[in-house]
């Protein structure tokens, strides 16, 4: 751990966040049912990885849309180096969307009814709520993102090739989980429209999550296989469950004083860098 303490409220000074290119290959090696042999857990991810590429990009252009008028010169280098991450997630998630495809699932589906909540937003929610959506989701993807990196339970059972595409998104989400939030204070800084936002998108992306998950398990002829569905449901909300452990952390961001640095994962980063040698494909240290 460093030995500087981190102020309350704001990014660490040693933190940093790199743009680093990939390109997976996810070949006839990745079985059909990759997360520990779980038709239920492979869905509950393809329908997460279903929604990056669409809902990523959306990201960007909420953030973007501020993009000169930002005051803090070092917040502005962090809001390019965003910008390239979640290019190149929506870029790596594509690919694995076509990987999952092969296997007859359609994410195409998923992703055109993404797309259009998504134009709906754009034009009927101002860019303050659509920055407030975006804050929100990435404070879903950093508690998550922090629990996987830290819950070997979660990817030991993956195959590899995959293993490496959600830990290396994991860690960037990690290292840029303050930019949009910082935008948003610097910006508009409203707690209620934040909190607000928060709430509808936590039962909109819940929902969603359970429809699309839903669908793809009936694609795959696994709807009526009630064994599957109460395996994968007590790995995700039973007693050590993968997103019931998130609770806390997720209510954490209704605090006045919340930010998303207030749990540092710099020590975390370090390691994992290290291990997945992500320094090497480093394309652009940026902020
Ligand atoms: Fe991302
Ligand atoms: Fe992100």
């Amino acid at each position: 751990m460093s030995l500087l303490r981190k102020k309350k409220g704001v990014k660490p000074e040693n933190s940093s966040i790199t743009v680093r290119r990939m390109d997976f290959v996810f070949d006839e090696q990745v079985p059909r049912y990759w997360a520990d042999n779980s038709p239920f857990l492979t869905h509950t991810l393809n329908a997460l990885s279903a929604t990056f590429p669409v809902g990523e990009r959306f990201f960007v252009d909420t953030v973007r849309h501020y993009r000169d008028r930002i005051s803090n010169p070092q917040l502005k280098k962090e809001v390019s180096a965003f910008i390239g991450q979640e290019a190149m997630h929506a870029k790596e998630h594509e690919s694995y969307n076509d990987h999952a495809a092969a296997h007859g699932f359609d994410m195409a589906g998923i992703e055109a009814e993404i797309a259009g909540r998504i134009e709906f937003m754009k034009k009927n929610l101002s860019p303050e709520r659509q920055l407030a959506i975006t804050c929100a989701l990435e404070h879903f993807t950093a508690i998550m993102a922090e629990a996987m990196l830290t819950t070997p339970d979660m990817y030991e059972g993956f195959h590899p090739s995959i293993a490496k595409l959600w830990l290396w998104h994991a860690v960037e989400e990690n290292e840029h989980k303050a930019v949009a939030f910082d935008v948003y204070q610097e910006q508009v800084g409203d707690y209620w429209i934040r909190v607000r936002a928060m709430a509808l998108t936590t039962f909109m992306f819940t929902f969603n999550q359970a429809r699309f998950q839903t669908r793809l398990m009936y694609e795959d002829g696994q709807l009526l296989k009630p064994m599957e569905w109460i395996k994968g449901a007590n790995r995700l909300w039973g007693r050590k469950g993968w997103f019931r452990k998130l609770i806390p952390a997720y209510l954490e961001y209704y605090k006045r004083d919340f930010h998303p640095w207030d749990s540092d994962t710099r020590e975390l980063l370090e390691k994992w860098k290290a291990e997945l040698k992500l320094d090497e494909q480093a394309i652009k240290k940026a902020a």
